[in-house]
Formats: structure tokens, sequence, C-alpha cells
């Protein structure tokens, strides 16, 4: 099957349920590397771009509103091949002419040929909505530019999990593929794009897993101690459950997600990685009842994951302005709930990976008003990163992810 083909009807997906399932990207896997590596740009570059090619793409046709949304794909797609990755004109309009539906070829053919005679001019900004983009703007300042390099990066992140950090570097420069260690986190590994790592005998015994350096670094706050009860309230796939029990074997991590879906590829991450928490729960965190107490309980709470846009830029054609504030307040709700749970004297680790205020220094603010806690610097002694008496935002160092430690005080 043609590769664009496949892009395109990944691209559906995306559009029409804000979301790339699994099964869709293994409709790439009996392609090559190199096409598999080619699809995934197109589809991610497009997202990415969406609402601005999309604008662009209005200009050159007649009856926007009437143009089928296939055939309006399909053009977007040759428009972002054409304006971003500089395809040559003639391969553009050639293949997206080839796959469209006999009534449309000659509309895309005239199209594609208009748009790659200026595609040299246009520039597509920052392919964020306005709204996004001015709130950003206006809270983030200069570093916003920092926010847009770190979500055009596509390296791959890895932990180390059973092997050494070393030893992974040296097994995959064996197989030809280049590595580096991260700076920060000391399990881990970078990697370009377009290696499937995950299809590697070492991914399959338990030798490494995917994880971003500074979600690594939530291990390093939480710092596990032997015998400690640990409660990791939104576990997810199980990402920093595991690091948390590789870090201690001997504490006794507690995991927990609404979701069973993701409590099963959890269960999966815990049997390769061979990290078995010591109790597995699906609660909801706002409606359900812990009868225990914890010494740390880490709150990764759900977000609007704006740090994760390079990875997900679905999530561009999802998000709106609402989502920011709702998420903030059910963020809020969230540790004021799991703070009955915390023994007096422990600590509540936050961790949200997005880079809006109300999401970071607001929702701590916001609890510090009505509850006995006190903040300290996640990283004191370790890393110095900028502390401003709530949390830490890490997009200078890294990706856009926020970290905050209270103390529960009596
Ligand atoms: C940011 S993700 C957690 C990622 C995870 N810590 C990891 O490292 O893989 C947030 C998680 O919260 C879960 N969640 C959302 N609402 C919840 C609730 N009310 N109670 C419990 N879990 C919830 C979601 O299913 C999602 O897996």
């Amino acid at each position: 099957m043609n590769s664009r083909v496949v892009a395109l009807e990944i691209l559906k997906e995306g559009i029409s349920n804000f979301f790339i399932s699994r099964t869709s990207w293994e409709k790439t896997v009996r392609f090559k590397d190199e096409d598999r590596a080619f699809i995934r740009k197109i589809v991610y570059g497009t997202l990415r771009y969406y609402f601005e090619l999309s604008k662009r793409v209005d200009t050159f046709l007649k009856n926007p509103k009437n143009t089928p949304p296939y055939i309006k794909n399909i053009l977007i797609m040759g428009a972002y091949e054409l304006i971003e990755m500089k395809t040559p004109s003639y391969a553009v309009v050639n293949e997206y002419t080839k796959i469209s539906p006999p009534k449309f070829k000659g509309l895309v053919n005239a199209i594609l040929r208009r748009i790659s005679e200026v595609a040299e001019e246009i520039d597509l900004g920052t392919g964020l909505p306005q709204w996004l983009y001015d709130r950003l703007k206006s809270q983030l300042g200069e570093d916003l530019e920092l926010f847009l390099k770190s979500i055009e990066s596509h390296e791959i992140s890895l932990r180390a999990v059973n092997k050494t950090r070393d030893k992974i570097i040296k097994d995959f420069a064996l197989n030809g593929i280049g590595t580096y260690p991260m700076k920060f986190s000391p399990w881990g590994i970078k990697c370009s794009d377009g290696v499937d790592l995950n299809t590697f005998k070492q991914f399959e015994n338990g030798d490494f897993t995917f994880q971003d350096e500074s979600s690594q670094l939530v291990g390093i706050v939480v710092n596990p101690q032997k015998g400690e009860r640990i409660l990791d309230a939104f576990g997810g796939v199980g990402t920093k459950t595991t690091h948390l029990i590789q870090m201690e074997p001997e504490s006794l991590i507690f995991y927990n997600d609404l979701s069973r879906s993701k409590t099963s590829i959890a269960m999966d991450n815990f049997k390769r990685l061979r990290k078995m928490p010591s109790k597995i729960m699906n609660l909801d965190i706002l409606n359900d009842e812990i009868d225990e107490k914890f010494d740390k309980i880490l709150v990764d709470a759900p977000c609007t994951a704006l740090g994760t846009i390079g990875k997900h830029p679905d999530l561009l054609l999802r998000i709106t302005e609402s989502d920011i504030e709702e998420n903030s307040e059910m963020q809020l709700r969230m540790i004021d709930k799991l703070w009955n749970n915390l023994s007096t004297g422990g600590t509540l680790i936050y961790s949200v990976c997005t880079v809006t205020k109300e999401e970071t220094d607001g929702v701590i603010e916001k609890f510090l008003s009505s509850h006995s806690g006190r903040c300290v610097d996640p990283f004191d002694g370790i890393f110095d990163f900028d502390f401003n008496g709530f949390g830490v935002q890490l997009l200078k160092w890294m990706e856009g992810f926020y970290i905050s430690k209270i103390i529960k005080e009596g």
C-alpha cells in the first residue's frame, strides 16, 4: 500500500478522534524503516500545523466548505510537504493526484500546483491556535521560544531499567544506533527518531523503557526509601511506578489509576520490566475513598499536557481555552482529597507535563492558602533549577514539565 494513503488514514483518525491509537500506527509495521519514518513525519507535521495549513489551503479553494474532508486532508498534507518538508513539487503533485478519487484528481492537481508556486513564501508561524499562543506568550514571555523549540524535538527518550545505561548504549551502538546519555537523569538515554526500538529484543527483555527526562526526575524528587509506603495515585501506564520500584525495591509502592485500559498496559509493563507494585488499585481519586495513610503521595495529575505536543500534536486540535481552567480546578480537588491520605510529616509530590500558570504554580498557591503545608525546593542540593517558592518549571532545561514538593505539617 502507498505510504501517503496510510498517512492520510492515520491523519483522519487524529482529526476525528483527537487521538491516534496504537492500532492505527500498527498499519505502518509492514513498511520499511525509512517509509515508516516518512509516515510519522508527515502525520505529525501535518497535525502540528493543521490550523495554519487548513487556513492557507482554504484561500486556494473556491468552495472550502463544500470540499469533502478527505480531499481537504490530501491538500493539507500535500501543502505540508511542499512548505515544510520541501519535497520536490513534481513528486508532491503527482503522488497526491495519483491517490485522489477520479472526480477530484483535476482539483488536487491544480491546487497543489498553485501552492507549490508560492510555497517558498509561506510561513506557518508557530502552528499554535491564536488564543493559546497569546496565553503562553503572556505567561512564558521569552521562554515561549524554549517551549516552541522543545515541542519541535523528535528525539526518543529512554530509561535504563534492568541493564546499566552504558551497557545499553553499547548494545545500541552494535546495532548501528547512535545514542547519548541524558544530562540530568542518571538512567536516561536519548536517541534520534525513526528507529522502532519497541521491536528490539532488549525492549522485550526489560532492559529499558520509554520515558522523558523530566518524567525521570520525578523519581529523584520522590526519592523512595526502604519500607516507605508510597502511593502513585495516577499511575497511568506505570512508567513512574516502575521507576520508583527500580530505585528502591524494598519500598512499598501502591499503584492506582481510574482507567482499566491504562492499568492493563501498566500490567504488561510491570511484567516486562519485572517491577511489580505492592498493590494495584483502580479507584477514582475524586469520588472513592482510600482508607490508608502514606509517607509519600505522587500526584502525577491529568493536565493539558502541552509539554507533549511534539509527541502528540493531535492535542492541538482538541484543547480549548476552558480546558485550562477546568484542569486546574480538578487538580486542586485531587490534591485536596489525597492530602487526607498523607501522614503528618509526609510529602506530596505534584507533577504535570504542562506549562500553564493555572495548572502549575496556580494550583499550589491556592492549595497552600487553605492547608498547612510547606513547599520546598524539589531538587535542593541536587540540581540548581529555578525554584520559585511553589515549584520548578523544567522548560529551561528540558521538556515543559512542572514539579512541586509539599511537606505536610502538623
Ligand atoms: C498524567 S497521566 C499519569 C501518567 C503516569 N503517572 C505515568 O507516568 O505513566 C494521568 C492519569 O490519571 C488518570 N486519572 C484521571 N482521572 C482520574 C481519577 N479521577 N482517579 C484516578 N485516576 C485518574 C488517567 O487515567 C491517567 O492515566
